[in-house]
This record gives C-alpha cells, sequence and structure tokens, in this order.
C-alpha cells in the first residue's frame, strides 16, 4: 500500500514524541484554534457594524458607501514568524498579547469622505474601544500607500463570558485598493527585482490615483449641493 505524506508524517511525529507531549500537543492546539474563532466572531461583529452602517446610509442618504468588505484571518505560520521576527516567545498567551492584526477588516469604500465618516461613526459606538488609530491618507506611506488603520477592540459574548478580541481595520477607496493591490503584486513577485525607477513610478501612481480620489469627492460635493 502507497503511504501519503500525511501518513508518514504522523508517524514520524509518533516515533519521537511520548504519550504525555502528544496530550501537551493536542491541548496547545485546541486552545489555538479557540483562540482563532473568538478572532472569526470579532471579525464577524465588525463587519456586521459596517454593513450595518451601509444599510442606514442607503436608507437615510440613499447612497452605500461600502463597495465592499473582505476579512482574513492570520495563517498560523503567518503569526508564528511574526513573533520571532519581534523576538516574543511563540505561545499563544503571547499572540493576543503582542499582535494587533490576527483579525483583519478591510473596508473599501466609494469616495474618501466615506473612509472618515464610517470609522467615525464605528468608533462612535459604545462598545468599540480605540487602541491605535494610523493615518496612511493625510500621511502617507513613502512608497506611495494610502489608507486608514484603525485597531480596536471589541467584546464578543460567549455562552460564560465577555471577551475583547482586537481587530485591524484597514478602510479605503477603490482607487486606494487598487493601487495597494497592484502594488503588493509587483513588490513581492517572485525572482524579479524591484528597481528604484519602478518605485519611483509606483509612488507616481500613487498620487496620481490620490488625485483621482480628491475629483471624484468634489464632483460629488458639486452633485450634492446641485441636487439639494
Ligand atoms: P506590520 O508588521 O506589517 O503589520 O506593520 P505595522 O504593524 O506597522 O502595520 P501597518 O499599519 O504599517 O501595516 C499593516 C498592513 O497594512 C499590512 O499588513 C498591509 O496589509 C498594509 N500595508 C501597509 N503598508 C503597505 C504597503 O506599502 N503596501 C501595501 N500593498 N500594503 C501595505
Ligand atoms: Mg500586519
Amino acid at each position: 500500500m502507497v503511504q501519503n505524506n500525511d501518513e508518514l508524517l504522523k508517524q514520524k511525529i509518533l516515533s519521537v514524541v511520548d504519550d504525555i507531549s502528544v496530550d501537551w500537543i493536542k491541548e496547545k492546539f485546541n486552545e489555538f484554534v479557540r483562540l482563532m474563532t473568538y478572532y472569526r466572531c470579532a471579525m464577524m461583529e465588525i463587519e456586521t457594524k459596517f454593513n450595518v452602517l451601509n444599510e442606514e446610509y442607503s436608507l437615510a442618504y440613499d447612497h452605500n458607501p461600502i463597495s465592499s468588505i473582505k476579512t482574513r484571518l492570520k495563517s498560523f505560520p503567518s503569526i508564528s514568524e511574526k513573533l520571532s521576527r519581534k523576538g516574543i516567545s511563540n505561545d499563544i498567551d503571547s499572540i493576543e498579547k503582542n499582535l494587533n492584526d490576527v483579525a483583519g477588516v478591510r473596508v473599501i469604500c466609494s469616495f474618501l469622505e466615506d473612509v472618515y465618516s464610517l470609522a467615525d461613526a464605528l468608533l462612535k459606538q459604545d462598545d468599540i474601544i480605540l487602541i491605535e488609530k494610523k493615518d496612511y491618507i493625510k500621511n502617507p506611506k513613502p512608497n506611495g500607500y494610502r489608507s486608514l488603520h484603525i485597531i480596536v477592540g471589541i467584546p464578543i459574548f460567549l455562552a460564560h463570558e465577555k471577551r475583547v478580541m482586537k481587530v485591524e481595520i484597514q478602510l479605503r477607496t477603490i482607487a486606494m485598493d487598487f493601487w495597494a493591490s497592484l502594488e503588493h503584486q509587483l513588490r513581492y513577485k517572485k525572482e524579479t527585482t524591484f528597481t528604484a525607477d519602478m518605485a519611483k513610478e509606483l509612488l507616481n501612481c500613487a498620487e496620481l490615483s490620490a488625485e483621482l480620489d480628491n475629483k471624484m469627492d468634489s464632483l460629488r460635493k458639486a452633485v450634492l449641493k446641485d441636487n439639494s
């Protein structure tokens, strides 16, 4: 019978660890899965809050401020890599203590103004705790990256306890998202070099895209004024 890689790996692990270690690994694994579940719940809460705001704006102003929402949980290898990069021990407790971006929610907005009104509306809610705010729209990164980043604490209600979980929220316009996804693809392309000229060209694209956002925002204001 041909054994697959998983089976071989399982046998190899069992040959080097004793029963006590197997129990310990199982316990740690269960703890990790539980923590990831809590993060997933927190992400769902945040996503719902944004969907509710989108519905309300749509009713009140006949305008959908949100174009799309993306959520992601950091994978175990990325969590582990980030902890070792920061020189922090790789245990379950230190994940919650030291990482702010295990749960990530990206909100892609129609207009620049929507980015700020949605962030303000969320931060005004009395169950949301603001932990950190980085405005890369007012102060773009040197490479041209723009987005509004907020780290919040949000409670999740379990059967017997309430836990506050951290979620990283990135709010950006469609144009900012377009630039960031292409920049990410270009910069992290395997086996290619990224020259200074290419970086300059990307910065130029970021500036053009910011100009487009500003023009669209002004246009929207003019349309609203003319129709009020
Ligand atoms: P990290 O260790 O990368 O999380 O850095 P940080 O804690 O200082 O967070 P920061 O707010 O700078 O960036 C966090 C996230 O924003 C990244 O994981 C990306 O999703 C996004 N981001 C930040 N800078 C860039 C950039 O230059 N290009 C792109 N495409 N995305 C970026
Ligand atoms: Mg990050």
